[in-house]
């Protein structure tokens, strides 16, 4: 037995005999790979091709096969770290288990949004209360899927930062309960991070890259360098898009719109959007003269409410009750912030295209997060990205909303660069507010970078 660096132990076994039809009267070298828990993780196989003189390495397929003919059952064999991934920082409780190449292996969710709703915004300790209720069923859930025990994985990862205080508390007591009982390492996690790693699960794409995340939290703009490396070029001064499309959404009391009552505020804009006329209001988009790559939502979102409240006026009907052209200003609001949300991104392509800190012909950029699976903001993006020559990718609509899997991703990512990987947890604590990276947009600002007029023909 050979000690390898970190907490694995790997055997080797000389075998002559296989009763494996496809194997049978070769000799073969089996090596397997034993984490310090006692899980076999990794099992591998080279044969000796006798007359050649040369070991060859058998399919997948084959090695099962063989494993089965000594009643050694490959379902049972984890040939890969595990790690499972647990979110709490808002209003979704999830939970999943992610293999280190990113197969999933059991997720499980439990939204609030409905709650929510009816409350017309998230209380923060009606959040925690659901998070607690649901937490432990959907840990659960989520390994039973997967068909993994707890004993079998390799971490347990969190998000602890940022968020909402009482949602993260319950996330990372319940994550430290199993920690310690288990005996497992704690990776916690930056809700945005996960986020701006997710593209990586789905798709092959090599740091660096520019990501935008757009949600009912967060709205920023940063350079991903590397695993944990961020510049962040730009960030909301005030609201996130997501907020204010929740809220835009609450005074247009789309709860009552019948095609719309189960959906969160910015779903149901993008849907009532399409029935409407985006040129019936006028509304312009924020910081316009200012030549960074920060974002302003709250100012346009005053506008809307005077404009709303008008309409009111006009129509002669109350507040609460449905505007007949609820849909003509939910396309106007959509138009709005995607251009505003378009120029400050086509500005930090510039910048970083100007600096070398992205390359000339082969950049990509990475939109994620609540907001990022509406469709209209996705193609005026689209329009940025095809003038600067650069690649846009988006998870699948149910990776860009919070979730499991690209927590428990983020745990795999951090997993193969070594990076806070913690063995004690003393000490450790949720952190509603914190940074991504470092923030370099003031620089941003003084480049003050002309963005070129593009027809915003969407
Ligand atoms: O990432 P997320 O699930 O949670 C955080 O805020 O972290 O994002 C939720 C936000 C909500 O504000 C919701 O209104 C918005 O994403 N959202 C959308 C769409 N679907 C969800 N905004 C615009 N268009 C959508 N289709
Ligand atoms: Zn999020």
């Amino acid at each position: 037995m050979t000690s390898l660096p970190g907490r694995q132990v790997r055997g080797f076994l000389c075998l002559r005999k296989g009763r494996a039809p496809s194997l049978q009267g070769r000799r073969r070298v089996l090596a397997i790979s034993v984490h310090e828990a006692g899980i076999i993780y990794r099992v591998s196989m080279l044969i000796l091709n006798k007359t050649a003189g040369v070991f060859s390495k058998p399919s997948k397929r084959k090695l099962y096969e063989y494993l089965r003919s000594f009643n050694f059952h490959p379902g049972k064999v984890f040939l890969h770290k595990l790690v499972l991934g647990i979110e709490t920082s808002c209003d979704d409780t999830a939970a999943a288990v992610v293999d280190e190449t990113g197969n999933v292996l059991g997720e499980a969710i439990h939204s609030q949004t409905e709650v929510h709703l009816k409350t017309g915004g998230i209380i923060p300790p009606v959040a925690q209360q659901l998070h607690r209720e649901n937490i432990q069923r959907i840990v659960r859930e989520a390994l039973s899927l997967s068909k993994v025990s707890p004993s079998e994985l390799s971490a347990i990862a969190t998000t602890i930062k940022p968020g909402l205080a009482l949602s993260l508390g319950v996330g990372l007591s319940f994550s430290l309960r199993m920690v310690n009982q288990f005996k497992k390492p704690f990776i916690p996690i930056h809700h945005m991070e996960a986020h701006a790693l997710t593209i990586r699960l789905t798709n092959k794409v090599e740091f660096p890259f520019l990501v935008l995340l757009i949600s009912g939290g967060h709205c920023l703009l940063a350079l991903v360098r590397g695993v944990s490396d961020f510049l962040l070029l730009g960030k909301s001064l005030d609201i996130a898009p997501g907020d204010m499309l929740d809220k835009v959404a609450r005074r247009l009391s789309l709860i009552k719109h019948p095609e719309c009552s189960t959906m969160s505020g910015g779903k149901a804009i993008e849907h009532l959007a399409k029935q409407g006329n985006k040129l019936y209001f006028d509304f312009k988009p924020p910081m316009q003269r200012a030549k960074n790559c920060d974002f302003s939502f709250s100012g346009l979102q005053h506008v809307i409410d005077k404009t709303i409240m008008q309409k009111e006026i006009e129509e002669g009907i109350e507040k609460g009750q449905i505007l007949s052209s609820a849909a003509d200003i939910a396309a106007a609001v959509q138009h709005t912030i995607a251009c505003h949300i378009a120029k400050r991104t086509h500005r930090a392509i510039l910048f970083c295209k100007q600096r070398n800190l992205l390359s000339q012909s082969n950049a990509v950029l990475v939109v994620s997060g609540g907001v990022a699976s509406n469709l209209y903001i996705r193609k005026a993006l689209e329009i940025i990205t095809d003038a600067t020559q650069c690649t846009l990718l988006c998870p699948p609509p149910r990776l860009c909303t919070d979730n499991g899997i690209m927590v428990a991703w983020n745990g795999v990512e951090r997993l193969h660069a070594g990076l806070g990987i913690l063995y004690d947890t003393e000490g450790i604590r949720y952190e509603p507010k914190c940074p991504l990276g470092v923030d370099i947009s003031k620089e941003v600002g003084e480049a003050a970078i002309r963005v070129p007029r593009l027809k915003m023909k969407i």
